[in-house]
Formats: structure tokens, sequence, C-alpha cells
């Protein structure tokens, strides 16, 4: 498929508020000219956001406010997307972990990271799909994890969410080969968000550590897949090198050797709803 041309033309950004989409939202509009929907449950961000790239690239923002956990939400974000414009690219970033016990996780926090990581991604992913195929031409990028190659114990409903998307994200990308559109699936290592203090997982993981990337960094990666319309990416040598080996040794060896990270000392700290 030929590369995206995103000069003028609009992207959708789910989680633009921070981190990761945070990141691809400044390289699409600085590198790539494109205009940006910016999707987000916090308007002061996507409001700052909006002046930030408007200002320095000459490009438009749309922030959207929404909630993806909200039934008939991802409705609404495609209905107020489309309304008199064309959106080219789709990049469905946004994410929620829980890190603990699966014994310790409360039911709220799995139905808000269910909604969030997996029914908002089918969702989208159908409304804005069946757009691109109409038009023959777009492209969906889904962000996934590496926690999706394998089960992670202690952040065990997490990685069966970023499975679904894996999973999901490719078969869809088969159904629609022929159609001119494509489907990215960005599978990252660790990167150093909000997402790790959020979770209290930055008591073990850090800016700077072996194998945590810097947003700006993972984000670059990311954009190229989307651009190129790569299948499948994971950003980085020692994710690709780590990510070969989990399909190589043994499944147990696997799941030991990750559950082993948290083991060594995380756990003794109690973990944040
Ligand atoms: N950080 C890592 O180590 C890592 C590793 C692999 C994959 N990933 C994946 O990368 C993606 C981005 O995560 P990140 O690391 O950049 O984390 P982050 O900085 O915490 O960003 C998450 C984004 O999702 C948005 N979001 C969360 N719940 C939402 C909801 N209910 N409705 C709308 N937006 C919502 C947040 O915005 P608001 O709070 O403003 O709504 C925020 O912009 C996620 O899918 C994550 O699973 C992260």
């Amino acid at each position: 498929m030929k590369p995206m041309n995103f000069r003028g033309r609009w992207v959708l950004i789910t989680g633009a508020s921070s981190g990761l989409g945070l990141e691809m939202a400044r390289l699409l509009a600085k590198e790539h000219g494109a205009h940006i929907i910016a999707v987000a449950r916090r308007e002061d961000r996507l409001l700052a956001l909006k002046a930030e790239l408007e200002g320095a690239h000459g490009v438009r923002v749309l922030p959207l406010v929404a909630d993806l956990t909200r039934p008939g939400e991802a409705e609404r974000v495609h209905a107020a997307a489309v309304e008199g414009r064309a959106v080219d690219g789709v990049i469905l970033n946004a994410g929620v972990t829980f890190y603990g016990r699966v014994l310790e996780q409360p039911a709220e926090s799995f139905d808000t990271m269910l909604a969030t990581n997996v029914t908002s991604v089918v969702q989208l992913s159908q409304r804005f799909a069946a757009d691109f195929v109409r038009r023959g031409e777009g492209a969906l990028m889904l962000v996934a994890s590496m926690a999706g190659f394998s089960p992670l114990p202690y952040q065990a409903t997490y990685a069966a969410t970023k499975s679904f998307v894996i999973s999901f994200g490719r078969g869809l990308a088969h159904e629609l080969r022929k159609t001119g559109v494509s489907v990215t699936v960005f599978a990252p290592g660790g990167i150093a968000t909000e997402m790790l203090s959020l979770s209290g997982l930055d008591r073990k993981f850090k800016a700077g550590d072996l194998g945590i990337m810097s947003a700006d960094a993972c984000a670059r990666i990311a954009v190229e897949a989307l651009v190129r319309r790569r299948e499948l990416a994971v950003p980085g040598l020692l994710n690709r090198f780590l990510a070969t080996m989990m399909k190589l040794l043994p499944h147990a060896f696997i799941v030991q050797r990750s559950a082993a990270l948290y083991e060594g000392g995380l756990l003794k700290e109690p973990s944040k709803p």
C-alpha cells in the first residue's frame, strides 16, 4: 500500500492529552502537516494542545472531550469527528492499566479497563473503518502493548485486553487488505508516561531505565508505522529482540520471568486502586 500523506488532512487520536497520544499529535502536526482531532477527558490539556499546535504549525486542532467508558460515546465521537470533514487517519491509543493481583482489582477498575481498552476500540474501529472502506483509503492504528504477546502476572487483566487488541487488529487488517485501508497494530514495551505513575508501576520502572522508552521516541516510530501502513510494529531493538524471544522460548519460562519483574520488590508495596 502507498504511504499515507496526511498534509492538510485530519487525523483523530484518542488519549491525546498525555503520553504517547500527545507526542503523536505533536509529530503529526509538526512533521506531517496533519490537522488533529484530539480526544480525551481532560479539556484543559486538549485546549493547551490546540493553542500549541495551531500557533506553531498552522494546522487546525479540534478538541473533542469524551469519556470512552460511557455508553454511546464512540458513536458521539465518530459523529462529531466526521461532521463537515473527512477523517483519513485514526489512532486508537487511549488506554488504562491496573497493576496488582487479580484478586485485588476492584470490579469498577476492570469495567473501566474493558470499556476503554477493548469496547471503545472495537466500536470506533468499526465506524471509522467503514468510512475508509467507502472512500477506498484510510489508515487505522490500534495501540496495543508487548504485554499482549504473553500472559503477564500482576498486570493480567491489562495484558489480556492488549492480547485482544492485537488479535482484533490483525484480523481486521486481513479483512480489509483489498480495500485500500490499512490497520496497524502498534505494540510498545515500557514508555515513561503518566500510565506508570497512575498505576504505581513507577515504583519499579522509571524513565531512563533499560527498556523504558521516552514518549517522543516511541511516538516517532508509531507515526512512521502508521504512515508506512505496517501491519505490526514493535518499537526499539531491545523490544523486538524480546518479542522474538517470547515466540521462541517456552511459555512457562516467559511467564515466570515476566512475573519476576514484579515479584522483586514491587508487590511489597500496596497497589493503587
Ligand atoms: N506507558 C507504557 O509503558 C505503555 C506500554 C505499552 C503500551 N502502552 C499503551 O499506550 C497507550 C497510551 O498510554 P500512555 O502510556 O501514553 O498513558 P497515559 O499518558 O496515561 O495516556 C493515556 C491517555 O488515555 C486517555 N484516556 C484514559 N481513559 C480515557 C477515557 N475513559 N476516555 C478518554 N480518554 C481516556 C487519557 O486522557 P484523559 O485522562 O485526559 O482522559 C490519556 O490521554 C495506552 O493504550 C497504553 O496501554 C503504554
